[in-house]
C-alpha cells in the first residue's frame, strides 16, 4: 500500500492508474478509522473501483474555533494498518500546509441543502466539507466517491456539488454501520463516558421506534418528533434538532411522499455531539 502526502504524487499516482485503464475509488475521511469507514471501501469496489484511495485528513476549515479540532483523534499508522489489511492500494495522508499553505481565497459553498440541519449549529462547516472535497477530488483524480450515510446532509451537500460542479465522479452513498447494540459508528463515540455512551443508545433506538410508528401511521411526524425529543431528554441528552426530511432535498416531510425520507437528529451527551438517521421508504 503506498502512503502519499503530496498533491503531485499523488494526482502522479492517480494518471498512471487511469492510463492503465483501472477505475479509481476514493473513500475520504478524517482518519481514526472504524468498521464504517471500511465498509466504504467495500461499497467502492462494488460499484467498480479496481484501485481504492483511502484519504486521511482532519480538515481544519470545517471545524468552527470552539469545536473539536486539536483533540480530535488522530493514529496514522493504526489507519494504515487496517487498511493495508483491507488491500487498500494507496492512502493520500496530505498535512495542513500541503492542502492549505497558500492561504486560499477561493471556497466552494452550497446554498440550499447546506442551510438547515447540522448547519444551524455548525453555519460554516458545509463550506469546509464542501472545499476540501473539492481539493480531494482534484488530487485523487477519482472516477467513484463513497460517502457514508452516517453524515447524511453531508452526503446531500456533495452530490449537489459533484451535479452542478459537473465533477466526473460517480458519488455513492453507503449504509450506516452501527454497534451491535445500535449506536451508530463514529470515531466521535470514543469521547463517551460508558454511562453517556449508555444514555446515547437512545438515539438509534429512538429512530427505529419513529419508523416502525411511521410505517404503521400510529402517529403524525409532528407528535413523532416530539416523542424522539422526549425521549432523548429524558434520556440525559442534549437535543440539537430532530427533523423528518426528503431524502433527497432535504425540505420537511409531514405526510407520505411515497420517496425516501429520512429521521435525522443531533443530540449531545455531555460534550459529545452525536448525529444519527434512520432511512425508509413512506
Ligand atoms: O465525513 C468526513 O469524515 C469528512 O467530513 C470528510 C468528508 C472526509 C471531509 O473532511
Amino acid at each position: 500500500m503506498k502512503v502519499i502526502h503530496t498533491i503531485s504524487e499523488m494526482q502522479q499516482y492517480s494518471k498512471e492508474q487511469h492510463k492503465a485503464g483501472k477505475v479509481v475509488g476514493i473513500v475520504p475521511t478524517m482518519g481514526y478509522l472504524h468498521d464504517g469507514h471500511l465498509s466504504l471501501v467495500d461499497t467502492a469496489r462494488a460499484n467498480g473501483a479496481t484501485v481504492v484511495v483511502v484519504t486521511i485528513f482532519v480538515n481544519p476549515i470545517q471545524f468552527a474555533p470552539n469545536e473539536d479540532f486539536e483533540k480530535y483523534p488522530r493514529d496514522l499508522q493504526r489507519d494504515c494498518a487496517l487498511l493495508e489489511a483491507k488491500n487498500v492500494d494507496a492512502v493520500f495522508a496530505p498535512s495542513v500546509k500541503e492542502m492549505y499553505g497558500e492561504e486560499p481565497t477561493c471556497f466552494v459553498v452550497e446554498n440550499k441543502l447546506s442551510k438547515g440541519l447540522c448547519a444551524k449549529t455548525r453555519p460554516t462547516h458545509f463550506q469546509g466539507v464542501t472545499t476540501v472535497v473539492a481539493k480531494l477530488f482534484n488530487a485523487v483524480l477519482p472516477d467513484i466517491a463513497v460517502f457514508g450515510q452516517k453524515d447524511a446532509q453531508q452526503a446531500r451537500v456533495l452530490k449537489r456539488m459533484v451535479r452542478d460542479l459537473n465533477f466526473p465522479i460517480q458519488l455513492v452513498i453507503s449504509p450506516l454501520i452501527r454497534e451491535k447494540d445500535g449506536l451508530a459508528l463514529s470515531s466521535r463515540n470514543k469521547y463517551l463516558s460508558p454511562e453517556e455512551r449508555k444514555n446515547a443508545l437512545v438515539l438509534s433506538r429512538s429512530l427505529k421506534e419513529a419508523q416502525e410508528t411511521l410505517e404503521k401511521d400510529g402517529m403524525s411526524i409532528p407528535a413523532i418528533l416530539d416523542s424522539i425529543k422526549g425521549k432523548i431528554a429524558s434520556s440525559g441528552g442534549k437535543v440539537d434538532y430532530v427533523e423528518c426530511v426528503d431524502a433527497e432535498t432535504l425540505e420537511d416531510v409531514r405526510s407520505r411522499t411515497g420517496k425516501e425520507i429520512m429521521f435525522v437528529l443531533a443530540a449531545y451527551f455531555g460534550n459529545t455531539r452525536l448525529i444519527d438517521n434512520v432511512l425508509f421508504k413512506y
